[in-house]
Formats: C-alpha cells, sequence, structure tokens
C-alpha cells in the first residue's frame, strides 16, 4: 500500500467499491481496492458502471419514478467519441428505448469529451418573430437560436418543429437531424370532445435528459443521456400549460366551450383538468406508456418502502416530487424529505450557449 495521501476522487472510488461490493454481493472488494490505493484511479467496469449509474437514479432527489431504479439498461459506450458514431448511438437509443411503446428506461454512457448541448434529446424549436411572440415552446428559445447560429436553417416553422442535435467533441460542434422515424410523438385527442383534435397538439414519446453529468466513483461523464417515461403532469400540467411555455389553457377552455369569464368559475383549473384527461387518454389510445400523478405518488411510497427494508434512507425534494396539479391529493403532499445529496448521482450542467441567470429557480421538469 502506498503512504501517499489519497484524493478526493480515490477515497469516492473506495466508497463506491464498498457500496458495489456490499450491494451486489461479488467477491473481490480487497483487490479492487488495492488498484485504487496503487493506482490512485480506477477504470470501472462495465458492470461497476451499470450499478453506478441505477444508483445515481435511485439518489435522484428530484425524481417521483425512481421505483425502477435496478431495471434501468446501462449502454456502455465508453469507447465512442466521434460525433458521428455518437449521433449513431443516440439515435439506437431512441429507438431501442421507445420498444414500441413499452418504453425502457436507457442510458447512454459516453467517452471523454463528448458534449451535447441539446438539453435533451428530443425538443422542440421555439421561433422569436421580431415583435416577440414565440411559435413553438419559448422555453427552447435559447437553444434554437444557438443551433441557428451554428448553421441550422430552422425547420418548416410549426409549433413541433424538432430541433436537430449540436454534438460537441473535443471543441468541435456538429449539427445532426433526427431521423423521423427515430422520434415518436403522439397526436393529442380528447375521449369526450372530437374538437380538441383540431387543435393540431402532440407530443413526443421519450423524454431523454441530456444536459446532466453521471458522478459515479469519483468520475464524471458529461455526456450520458437518459430516459424513462413520461409523467402525464409534465406535458398536461407544466409544457402545455404554463403561462411561459404553450400557454394554452386559454385556447383548451375556449375549444371545449368552459366560459372564461369568470375567474371564480374555475376555468382555468377545469382547462387544465380536460387538457391532463386527453393527454394521459392519448397516451394509452397510442400504446405508450405514461404514468399519472396518482399512481406515481403510489409508486413512489412503495419505493419508500423498499429503500426502508433495505436499510437506506430515502431522500428526496418535496417541491419536485409533488405533482403540478392537485397536490394534496397525494400521499406525497403529507410528508417532508430530507434533501441531502448523495453519490453516485447527477448533475445539471449550465447551457453551452451562455451562462443561466443567476438568483432565478432552476426551471422544473
Ligand atoms: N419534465 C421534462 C419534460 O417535460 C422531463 C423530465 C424527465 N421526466 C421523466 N419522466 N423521466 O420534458
Amino acid at each position: 500500500m502506498s503512504a501517499t495521501p489519497l484524493t478526493v476522487n480515490a477515497r469516492e472510488a473506495l466508497d463506491f467499491l464498498a457500496l458495489y461490493h456490499q450491494e451486489t454481493g461479488r467477491p473481490g472488494l480487497r483487490s479492487r481496492q488495492a488498484d485504487v490505493e496503487r493506482t490512485g484511479t480506477l477504470t470501472l467496469s462495465a458492470d461497476e458502471l451499470t450499478f453506478g449509474a441505477r444508483v445515481a437514479w435511485r439518489n435522484s432527489t428530484r425524481c417521483v419514478g425512481r421505483l425502477p431504479w435496478a431495471s434501468l439498461t446501462v449502454r456502455d459506450l465508453r469507447h465512442v467519441t466521434a460525433a458521428p458514431d455518437v449521433f449513431q448511438e443516440l439515435v439506437r437509443h431512441l429507438r431501442s428505448s421507445f420498444a414500441r411503446g413499452r418504453i425502457r428506461p436507457t442510458m447512454s454512457v459516453f467517452g471523454p469529451g463528448v458534449h451535447i448541448h441539446n438539453d435533451q434529446l428530443i425538443r422542440y424549436a421555439g421561433y422569436r418573430a421580431p415583435d416577440g411572440t414565440v411559435t413553438g415552446d419559448p422555453q427552447n428559445v435559447a437553444l434554437t437560436e444557438h443551433l441557428r447560429r451554428l448553421g441550422w436553417a430552422g425547420g418548416p416553422g410549426t409549433p413541433f418543429d424538432v430541433l436537430p442535435l449540436a454534438i460537441e467533441t473535443h471543441g468541435a460542434v456538429t449539427l445532426f437531424e433526427l431521423p423521423p422515424d427515430a422520434v415518436h410523438e403522439v397526436r393529442l385527442v380528447h375521449p369526450e370532445y372530437p374538437a380538441f383534435a383540431d387543435l393540431g397538439l402532440r407530443w413526443h414519446a421519450l423524454p431523454v435528459i441530456s444536459d446532466m453529468t453521471l458522478h459515479v466513483a469519483g468520475q464524471q461523464f458529461a455526456c450520458a443521456p437518459f430516459n424513462g417515461w413520461y409523467l402525464g403532469t409534465e406535458i398536461a400540467a407544466r409544457n402545455l400549460a404554463d403561462q411561459a411555455r404553450y400557454n394554452l389553457l386559454p385556447l383548451v377552455a375556449r375549444t371545449l366551450c368552459i366560459g372564461t369569464r369568470d375567474r371564480r368559475a374555475l376555468w382555468l383549473d377545469r382547462a387544465l383538468l380536460e387538457l391532463n384527461v386527453a393527454v394521459l387518454h392519448s397516451f394509452d389510445a397510442a400504446g405508450v406508456r405514461m404514468a399519472d400523478h396518482h399512481g406515481a405518488a403510489r409508486q413512489f411510497q412503495q419505493f419508500e418502502t423498499y429503500e426502508r427494508r433495505a436499510g437506506r434512507a430515502v431522500r428526496g425534494r418535496w417541491s419536485w416530487l409533488i405533482p403540478p396539479m392537485s397536490p394534496a391529493t397525494t400521499p406525497t403532499w403529507h410528508q417532508t424529505y430530507d434533501e441531502t445529496e448523495v453519490t453516485p448521482n447527477f448533475t445539471r450542467q449550465t447551457p453551452r450557449w451562455g451562462e443561466v441567470p443567476s438568483g432565478r429557480c432552476p426551471v422544473h421538469r
């Protein structure tokens, strides 16, 4: 054993190995520890990386859908670092994780020097007109303008144009258009109001987060996009409903003949409810997996029970775990959570096109 003091990263590597061997029951902890003590670093095996990624999910305080953490499929692509290869693997990720609607939680871990500028693999453009109005997703205006500066010619100009991917490898950025058959979308209809379909609304099936760094064993993987399946409220109570996003509640109310004159008749709430019904119904009818907020809360309770039985503490951020509609109807509302962060886990990256304005609440996703 060397006498040189261990670095913070080496210490984290040792902690990780202890956790890995304790939880998996695999033999060989001593020799792996000796590797770290001798070299000061650890080259993770594919199995260790998989375990680390799964535990990072388990430790994600903002995620209400952690129950199936141990089922995460991890694609070890640490040898992939060239932009065209990264792109090809991202397309494969989209296809295999969609799994004809069954949706498999999946993560692809790429090699060093790779960065995806998009915060999710599938994002709708936000085009800002000179008068300030936005066509598409206002949240993606900065990303859209960044991609334009990188040379994107722009899409057809619908409210749901899928953005190209900007993949950076060792400082050089390349744009790639996703093949349409890799991007599954669900057209939104309402089970009782045929007029709802005329709104022409849709959303993509897969939320693939691509702007978070995976931290495992003192190492950082900056390009490790991952997905689960959507929770209905993410789309219907936020993406399509927020005033700073698609802001569709007034239009939904008008379309469903919910009078918008009397605030206290709760037309906003009624429109919100019907939009949520439409999203859940449409995904179900299309055979695309989606959670609803009552089911998700129940699953989270189950997760808490399993974790308690395994002797582990569950950490969480209450404001992220409660649903954005009818939160007090879920048991989560009535609980408190320990917010401390432990590794392995994920951290959000700064967008490549500039700093996030400080002092503002991070965007809930
Ligand atoms: N809230 C984000 C969105 O609407 C997705 C965040 C991840 N969600 C998930 N169900 N895994 O696109």
